[in-house]
């Protein structure tokens, strides 16, 4: 069946904005089922570089139709700004083009502010949230007490469900944060302000995909974030609020199980983290600086949505089997090989030690890792730079190595790897 998965099988920031681009080629629908603008897809296009949050990386195909499904938090101030953006650069936004579940909630300025305030009152414990109020707006979601993108449409209740909303809000700000309240009133005038610009993307995602199935056209699902930010799979509680896995992409756009037809994985070269939580094969020092760059290139590891360094460590592949598992992964993709230019040896872990046992999966699921130490398999590396790589031949043999016995651990095929930020540096194996 024509249903197309891309997952990010670390956490978050593999590059999977790069592969949706190359795979919404041959997509007629590309549509979002998690998260908000906490996400960050950078896609380069010959001179123009499209940073996206919300909107789905895939709406910069011209032939394509984006969608935002209800399992996504959308930011509507956000959201406004992004299709300005968009626009600017020459992309087409009409109501045909995007179209935006009428079940999506919405981030309020209310959850802006109770992620702020959650996050000081955790102190060292803190989850280094993107703040963008992400946690605040599933929990209302789940509290029942939410606003759905649909309410915008009953002019009539706006004003009372935002104040219900509010209230709830305000008083968990008050009681519990000794922050100041929020303004009913204002928020709802904000808001309405918003939706003159909005109602008219307002749709039934979930029934425009049954169809679109039915009919064969194919569809692209683009998770925002990881496996390892996974609520319910990953590094819980350092986690991030939605289901970026791929069973998400089913809740998410309203579609039942069965017609999937790839899941691929998108896996970074080596590990990065931002935020809080365990982190095993975590580097330190000259060899984390050289893996995280400085900042100054596009490519460096530093967060498209905070602007956070990033944590940098090697490959993991306990962690890397798991996401596998868990998504029902049928293909992997390797960005950012390129960036592995230039090591005399590399390593990879393949199993964990605790006291005196070894591990080559985790006895609970990754959410406590601590206490597991890495082993590591090392293996040589390769010199030259191979950003002009196209095809599998053109790849030195240790990179070719490097690929192959990533495979052979992980039982599963690497398709694409990524050589370069530009959208043609990009090698297919067949
Ligand atoms: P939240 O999603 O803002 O609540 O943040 C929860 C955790 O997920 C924090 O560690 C964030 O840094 C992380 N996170 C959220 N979105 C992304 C992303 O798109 N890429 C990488 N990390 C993310």
């Amino acid at each position: 069946m024509p249903l197309d998965i891309v997952v990010g099988t670390q956490w978050g920031d593999e590059g999977k904005g790069r592969f949706v681009d190359l795979l919404a080629a041959g997509a007629d629908y590309v549509a979002r089922y998690n998260g908000g603008d906490n996400a960050g897809h950078t896609v380069n296009v010959g001179q123009q570089i499209f940073k996206l949050h919300l909107i789905p990386s895939g709406i910069i195909h011209p032939h394509t139709v984006a969608l935002i499904g209800n399992g996504v938090a959308v930011n509507p101030k956000v959201l406004i700004t992004e299709m300005e953006t968009l626009v600017e650069s020459g992309i087409e936004i009409s109501p045909e083009r995007l179209i935006l579940s009428y079940a999506a909630h919405m981030i309020t300025p209310a959850h802006l502010a109770l992620d702020e305030a959650q996050e000081k009152a955790r102190g060292n414990a803190k989850i280094g949230t993107t703040l963008r109020g992400i946690g605040p707006a599933y929990t209302s979601k789940v509290a029942r007490h939410g606003l759905r993108l649909v309410d915008m449409l009953n002019e009539a209740n706006f004003d009372h469900a935002v104040e219900v909303h509010v209230k709830e809000i305000n008083h968990q700000l008050t009681s519990l944060y000794g922050a100041e309240p929020q303004d009913p009133g204002k928020v709802a005038d904000e808001l309405k302000g918003y939706a003159v610009r909005i109602v008219p993307h307002i749709g039934d995602i979930s029934s425009t995909l049954y169809d679109a199935l039915g009919a064969g056209r194919r569809v692209l699902a683009e998770g925002a974030q990881g496996t390892l930010l996974d609520l319910d799979h990953g590094t819980y509680p350092f986690v991030t609020s939605s289901t970026p896995t791929a069973p998400g992409a089913l809740v998410g756009l309203g579609l039942g199980p069965g017609y999937e037809e790839r899941v691929i994985g998108v896996t970074k070269s080596f590990q990065s983290r931002v935020g809080s939580g365990p982190f095993p094969t975590e580097l330190s020092g000259d060899l984390a600086n050289r893996l995280r760059g400085t900042g100054e290139q596009p490519w460096d590891e530093f967060g498209t949505t905070t602007g956070r360094p990033r944590r940098v460590g090697w490959l993991d592949l306990v962690l890397l089997r798991y996401a596998v598992r868990i998504n029902g992964i049928t293909e992997l993709a390797l960005t950012k090989l390129d960036i592995l230019s230039g090591y005399e040896r590399i390593k990879i872990c393949i199993g964990y030690r605790q006291g005196d046992k070894e591990f080559s999966k985790l006895p609970f699921g990754p959410s406590d890792l601590s206490g597991f130490e890495p082993l590591y398999e090392e293996i040589p590396g390769w010199q030259e730079v191979i950003r002009d790589a196209r095809k599998w031949e053109d790849l030195p043999a240790e990179a070719r190595s490097y690929i192959l016995r990533i495979e052979e651990l992980i039982g599963i095929q690497i398709r694409l790897v990524s050589v370069g930020p530009e959208r043609e540096q990009v090698v297919e194996i067949s």
